[in-house]
């Protein structure tokens, strides 16, 4: 037996056939439905996608290729800790997803073969002046009265951890539980994993808006196609307001560029994720040493500017002044996914039935990306929803002044 639906277009809907109709004199081709669609192809987007197919059909559409978008221009800090100010649920979800990566990183290489380059060696926070230490103290003290393990080192201490830094280090901390993970590896194994889970990835096709009837979510329309789907989850990073929903929104995300510059080095000359006062330095085991990272307003534009290269080149001499003196190898920018409280945005819209968000993972969305999977797949099995505090809903009270 065939379960159908008369769609306002004259379209019988038959589940799990690939129908055609005609709506607004565009004929309008509707896909094979699933139970999920997963708009964007990023490290979000994949991490849902296969949480999820584990017990639904799910499609993953993407506008380009997977992963090529922030995913990969990130520079794969786990920085819960060192990226953190305060003890608030934005930090305990950070501090949670990072616990996750072990489980995952093993998980994705028994599945995939493919080594993610996890490294949980720690995070060194560097003080240059006074003013640094003050700083940097006044930032971090809460954490070890919280219970989380955060050690105060002399310079001596830097130095003979890592040769290789300014000898103009006056202290710092040591987080040993933060770290790195490849970014580029982790989404090449989450499509790989999702291939294997039987995810169908719909690359090259851009979503221009969702389908909605009845204040209900059915699909998302690309083009002349329509994927119909019982659910949709919107994952598209910082393009994910510039979808055409079909009802408003009461928030826009908003690109916020980033800039890397890429040194590389014969051999691995640092251990640890180090973070100085202007800047960070990611090494990596085959030599890369990714310098990172502006933040800049402007809009989409993908240059790398002459300025944000001085000022990283800068940030890196004062970490250590031999990597900054090397050529430049590589460089390039990636928009991260900004809310307008720099907050996330997790879960159900009040007025879309159907409709999951995962956007505005702003610095942190390969830290989160664990965490996101979970949250929205606990969300959409009707497990638990997700924390207010992450809730689009919040948009929804401020625009109503409550
Ligand atoms: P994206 O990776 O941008 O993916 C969104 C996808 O949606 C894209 O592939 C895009 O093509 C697709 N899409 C857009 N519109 C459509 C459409 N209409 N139809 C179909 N598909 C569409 N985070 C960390 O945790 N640690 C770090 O060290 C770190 N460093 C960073 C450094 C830089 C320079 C930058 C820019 C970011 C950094 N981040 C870091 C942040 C992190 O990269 C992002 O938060 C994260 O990648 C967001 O993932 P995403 O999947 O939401 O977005
Ligand atoms: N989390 C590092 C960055 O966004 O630059």
């Amino acid at each position: 037996m065939t379960v159908g639906a008369l769609t306002p277009c004259g379209l019988l809907q038959l589940r799990n056939f690939v129908t055609t109709s005609v709506c607004n004199s565009i004929e309008i081709v509707t896909e094979m439905a699933t139970d999920v669609i997963v708009i964007g192809g990023g490290v979000i987007g994949l991490s849902i996608a296969r949480e999820l197919a584990l017990d639904h059909t799910v499609s993953l559409i993407e506008r380009g290729r997977c992963g090529q978008e922030a995913s990969s221009a990130a520079a794969g800090m786990l920085g819960a800790q060192a990226e953190a100010y305060g003890d608030d649920l934005f930090f305990r979800t950070c501090v949670e997803s990072r616990e996750m990566f072990p489980e995952l990183a093993a998980s994705l290489l028994d599945e995939t073969g493919i080594d993610v380059g996890l490294d949980l060696a720690g995070t060194l926070l560097l003080s240059f002046s006074e003013a640094d230490i003050a700083a940097r103290s006044q930032r971090f003290a809460w954490q070890k009265a919280a219970g989380f393990e955060i050690e105060q080192l002399s310079a001596a201490e830097i130095r003979r951890e890592e040769p290789f830094i300014s000898t103009d280090v006056l202290g710092g901390f040591y987080l040993p539980k933060d770290g790195q993970i490849d970014n580029r590896k982790l989404v090449h194994a989450l499509q790989r994993s999702c291939e294997l889970r039987g995810v169908k990835l719909v690359e090259e096709t851009a979503v221009d808006g969702l389908a909605v009837e009845n204040g209900k979510v059915n699909g998302v329309f690309a083009g002349k196609e329509k994927f119909a789907a019982d659910k949709v989850v919107l994952a598209a990073g910082a393009w994910g307001t510039e979808i055409n929903a079909g009802f408003d929104l009461p928030f826009i995300i908003r690109p916020m560029r980033g800039q890397i510059l890429q040194f590389r080095t014969a051999k691995q000359l640092f251990k640890h994720v180090i973070v100085g006062p202007r800047g960070y330095i990611v090494p990596r085991s085959d030599g890369r040493v990714l310098s990172g990272a502006t933040m800049d307003d402007a809009g989409f534009d993908a240059s790398v500017t002459n300025e944000a290269t001085a000022h990283l080149i800068e940030s890196t001499a004062e970490i250590s002044p031999s990597l900054g003196a090397l050529k430049v190898q590589d460089s390039w920018t990636g928009f991260r996914p900004f809310a307008p409280d720099r907050m996330p945005v997790f879960g159900r819209v009040p007025n879309a039935e159907n409709l999951l968000l995962a956007l505005g993972h702003f610095r942190n969305g390969i830290l989160l990306s664990p965490v996101t999977a979970k949250l929205i797949a606990n969300d959409l099995r009707g497990i638990a929803a997700v924390p207010t505090e992450f809730s689009p809903s919040r948009f929804y009270s401020a625009a109503m002044g409550s």
